[in-house]
């Protein structure tokens, strides 16, 4: 199993929108469940897991955005109304165990947000970190680090262009982070 972080976000950086929604329904081409290779990329998925901010919306939405996936929640506590099958746990590690137990062999969809992204990633646990990168500025919004430690090591591994005009970029986080260039001393 690979835990697989995948996240949209506006050429400045943004992973949400000024107002708070994730980066891709600010999109023109953002059709839900369809757009931007979610498809091609759940193809190997069997599970989904996300923060308790991310997931409580679903509990309202008209249709259940992963219904071909166990789907596991990290958060204090299990928010009304979520449906039985639904995995929850306060805890990171005890998330991960979780999921390792449950798995058959299938990738898991880390959906986000930054903090659960950040959460993983202290554990060594995410395989890789792929970005939906949108032709779109927000100027405002919330981006992946602090809340993912900004010492991050990636290594690139492929890029597609995808309709409309975004950019998969996928990067794995195995391996040791390369020393940052020093800073000219005219620039500090
Ligand atoms: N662009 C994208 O592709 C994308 C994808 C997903 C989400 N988003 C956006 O991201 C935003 C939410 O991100 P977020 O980082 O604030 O929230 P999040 O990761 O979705 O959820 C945060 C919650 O998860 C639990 N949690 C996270 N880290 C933890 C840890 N180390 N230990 C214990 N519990 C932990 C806590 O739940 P409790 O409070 O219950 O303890 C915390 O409040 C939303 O605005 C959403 O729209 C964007």
């Amino acid at each position: 199993m690979r835990i697989r972080a995948r996240v949209s976000m506006s050429a400045d950086g943004y992973v949400t929108t000024p107002s708070g929604w994730p980066a891709q329904t600010a999109d023109p081409a953002f059709v839900s469940g369809e757009s931007h290779g979610i498809r091609e990329f759940l193809d190997g998925c069997e599970a989904a897991v996300m923060g308790r901010t991310t997931f409580e919306p679903a509990l309202t939405n008209s249709r259940w955005p992963w219904p071909d996936l166990d789907v596991f929640v990290l958060g204090s506590h299990r928010p009304p109304g979520t449906p039985r099958h639904v995995v929850t746990d306060s805890d990171p590690a005890r998330l991960l165990d979780k999921l390792r137990a449950a798995n058959r062999g299938g990738d898991v969809h880390l959906v986000g947000g930054p903090r659960t992204i950040g959460a993983f990633h202290a554990l060594g646990a995410l395989d890789t970190l792929e970005l939906v990168v949108l032709p779109l500025f927000f100027g405002a919004g919330t981006q992946l680090t602090p809340a993912l430690d900004h010492a991050a090591a990636l290594t690139f591994e492929r890029q597609r262009a995808l309709p409309g005009g975004s950019v998969e970029i996928v990067y794995s986080c195995r391996g040791a982070r390369a020393p940052l260039p020093a800073e000219p001393a005219s620039q500090r």
